[in-house]
């Protein structure tokens, strides 16, 4: 590829970065997004989408779609980068990369519009990091014909060049909770009165930790974390409510639906054996980012033709991509982009993608769909 190309889509990269804008305000994001496929002639879809964007290169069945997040996080820049943020927030996940490697693959892909065997679907997603961006284009119709997705996450721990792969889980399912129990306040020395909400509390955190050790598989993973506990304020009086929150990550959606009905169990029982009150909230966050078995060969397959295809263990984050595979088959990859050793990680303030990595992320597009679009127009 003539390298005139890969210095101008750099730019535009740069240029996307140093304009960031965070989850579900990714208002100018989008319209620099839209202008830009407009110019290179490709068709926008009409989505009731308030930011973010959906377009289309080819026509016909089958449709393949592409996905990359482009929401930025409300962290102050501090990498000393020429092109750093101008404003308080930045890419400190390297969505800014993900979108410009899609805008770069847009083109090469609009350029052999002619030969492709179906649709290539382009999903620029909004609000990735608040886990509602997939919801979002799901309701807005995005999936509607879609076949099969592609998406990745630039990973610093891997190299420019490289690409991570697995069949099964890459991210984690994550699960948020907040377990609020509600007894009857009482003096510390008379506990007989009331319900205790210190020891209900108390003996859920211990016995949620039998879960992984006695429910799930020694083959299989999972983590209960709980990282914040709230009760109380003295010495002398039982209080009357209480919560503790924190998260499960899990790797298999069984497991993770195991784990979940479990925690349930435990901590409605003791709640049941002390005689209080508990309500469980979980928060909105994605399951499990889960590597179709049939696709994923062929992506790892075709991917070996532009890259060093690596199986990395999965990652404990999770990834609002899980959402579009629940509903159909998808294939989600990390692509290095760093590989320095302590090279900053994903959120932190100095994080930095490499503009090297550039070139294995639009062929990891672009190679990929074609081959995708190839395999589904034969079955
Ligand atoms: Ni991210």
């Amino acid at each position: 590829m003539a390298s005139d190309f890969y210095d101008k889509l750099i730019q535009t990269r740069h240029h996307i970065h140093q304009h960031p804008e965070i989850s579900g305000e990714e208002i100018e994001t989008t319209a620099f997004i839209k202008a830009y496929l407009l110019h290179l002639g490709i068709r926008l879809l009409d989505l009731p989408l308030k930011t973010g964007l959906v377009a289309e290169i080819g026509s016909g069945q089958p449709i393949v779609a592409l996905r990359a997040d482009i929401d930025a996080l409300p962290i102050k820049e501090n990498t000393g980068l020429a092109f750093a943020s101008s404003n308080n927030a930045m890419h400190a996940c390297g969505h800014d990369f993900h979108q410009a490697s899609l805008l770069g693959a847009a083109e090469l892909l609009k350029a052999q519009e002619e030969q492709l065997k179906g649709t290539v679907r382009l999903l620029f997603q909004p609000a990735e990091e608040i886990f509602q961006g997939a919801h979002q284009m799901i309701d807005a119709g995005a999936l509607d014909g879609v076949s099969a997705i592609i998406g990745y996450h630039n990973n610093p721990h891997l190299k420019p060049g490289q690409i991570g792969l697995r069949t099964g889980a890459i991210m984690a399912g994550v699960e948020q909770f907040k377990v609020t129990v509600t007894g009857v306040s009482a003096h510390a020395a008379r506990p007989d009165l009331g319900i205790d909400t210190v020891l209900a509390i108390t003996t859920m955190v211990t016995n949620l930790q039998a879960i992984v050790a006695r429910t799930v598989s020694p083959f299989d993973s999972a983590v209960v974390s709980v990282a914040h506990i709230s009760v109380g304020n003295t010495w002398n009086v039982l209080p009357a409510q209480g919560f503790f929150d924190g998260t499960i990550r899990t790797f298999d959606p069984e497991v993770r639906q195991r784990t979940i009905d479990r925690f349930t169990t435990i901590v409605e029982s003791v709640a049941n054996q002390f005689g209080a009150q508990v309500t469980i909230d979980w928060g909105n966050s994605p399951g499990v980012t889960f590597n179709d078995a049939e696709l994923t060969p062929i992506v790892f397959e075709a991917s070996k033709t532009f890259a060093e295809v690596v199986e990395p263990l999965p990652s404990t984050g999770g990834e609002d991509f899980a959402t579009y595979q629940e509903k159909i088959p998808g294939v989600f990859a990390f692509v290095g982009s760093n590989g320095d050793p302590g090279a900053p990680d994903w959120h932190h303030d100095d994080f930095i993608v490499k503009d090297e990595a550039l070139e294995t992320a639009v062929n990891y597009y672009v190679h990929n769909a074609v081959r995708l679009l190839d395999y589904l127009s034969q079955k």
